[in-house]
């Protein structure tokens, strides 16, 4: 059973030891699920909870985009009638934040199997946000109803996507909206050309990663393969689609420190999950990037950036 935590009760640690999780990962930290204590293989398997500032970070970047699509989906709602908020996977909860100043008036609740994660949701939040530690598939029942779903990043961590959206849309309130963030654009930050080793390493970076993402969702319990078409995987969960709208992340060069630091441990992360997939080259090209005094380095180089497009599908409860 998940369990409610207060906002008022930060800090209270109900550590269930969910924190080992399928997932492989690089420019969106995919990763994460069951966690089943066994090992998945290189480049699927990693913590979750050691991730918390990373996927923290990595949603402050995307901040103003998800501010965008949050108002996008108070229009859709009538914002006012909202009472009730789900983040599911929330993460840290930087976007269930997000979701609360969008929506004053409702009590907004993050769910993720992580008691860490809503640990750092419960204080980074100052009481705003309600937490839910819920292991899914399996908690989905115990959520309780809400008018507004979201859900970034998270559906893809679970065997059975359509079974999910099905589980979730069963939680919507008459007229309450679904909203499933997935896939997008993957995040660029580098020139195609940058100066060490063969140009395009990025795109080679992004081909790679897409093989680890499939491995990791072979490997999730219950996996069902599906054409991921997001609209009519809500349609078949019995809703009604209301639109899918892509929202743009457009952090120029010169990038400040936390934002180059996020870029390190996503590089870093990389060359480790993807090392047996790049040839020499480019895992030389990665050690030039991940020199913390190198000129070369992300974390010095003036001509890092970050654009990313975070995509939501939406649909309505009849
Ligand atoms: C890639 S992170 C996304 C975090 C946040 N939604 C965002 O977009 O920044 C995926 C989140 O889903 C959670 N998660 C993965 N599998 C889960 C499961 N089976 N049950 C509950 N939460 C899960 C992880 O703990 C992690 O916090």
């Amino acid at each position: 059973m998940p369990h409610d935590h207060s906002p008022q009760t930060p800090g209270h640690q109900h550590g269930n030891g969910h924190g080992h999780a399928h997932g492989g990962g690089s420019g969106h930290a995919h990763g994460g699920g069951h966690a089943h204590g066994h090992h998945q293989g290189p480049g699927t398997d990693f913590d979750w909870d050691a991730l918390a500032t990373h996927l923290e970070r990595e949603a402050e970047l995307q901040s103003p985009a998800v501010t965008e699509a949050a108002h996008w989906l108070s229009g859709l709602l009538d914002g006012a009638a909202v009472r009730r908020v789900l983040d599911v996977g929330s993460g840290p909860g930087v976007i269930a934040g997000l979701l609360a100043d969008a929506f004053p008036a409702a009590e907004v609740v993050a769910v993720d199997q992580s008691a860490a994660l809503l640990d750092r949701a419960r204080t980074r939040s100052a009481g705003r946000v309600a937490t839910r530690q819920a292991d899914l598939p399996d908690d989905f029942a115990a959520l309780g109803t809400a008018d507004l779903i979201w859900s970034a990043n998270a559906i893809h961590h679970l065997g059975d996507q359509q079974a999910a959206l099905t589980a979730l849309a069963g939680a919507l309130r008459p007229g309450g909206v679904l909203a499933v963030a997935e896939r997008g654009l993957p995040a660029r930050f580098l020139p195609r050309d940058l100066g060490v080793g063969r140009p395009g390493l990025q795109a080679r970076l992004d081909a790679a990663h897409e093989d680890t993402f499939s491995r990791m969702r072979a490997e999730l319990p219950g996996t069902v393969t599906a054409v991921e078409d997001w609209t009519a995987m809500l349609a078949a969960a019995g809703l009604v689609p209301s639109g899918t709208r892509t929202f743009l992340t457009d952090h120029p060069a010169p990038l400040d420190r936390a934002a180059r630091e996020y870029l390190h441990v996503n590089l870093s992360r990389r060359r480790d999950q993807l090392a047996e997939q790049l040839d020499d080259a480019d895992r030389s090209a990665l050690d030039a990037l991940l020199d913390p005094e190198a000129p070369t380095g992300i974390l010095v180089r003036p001509d890092a950036f970050y654009l990313a497009a975070v995509t939501v599908h939406t649909a309505r409860a009849a």
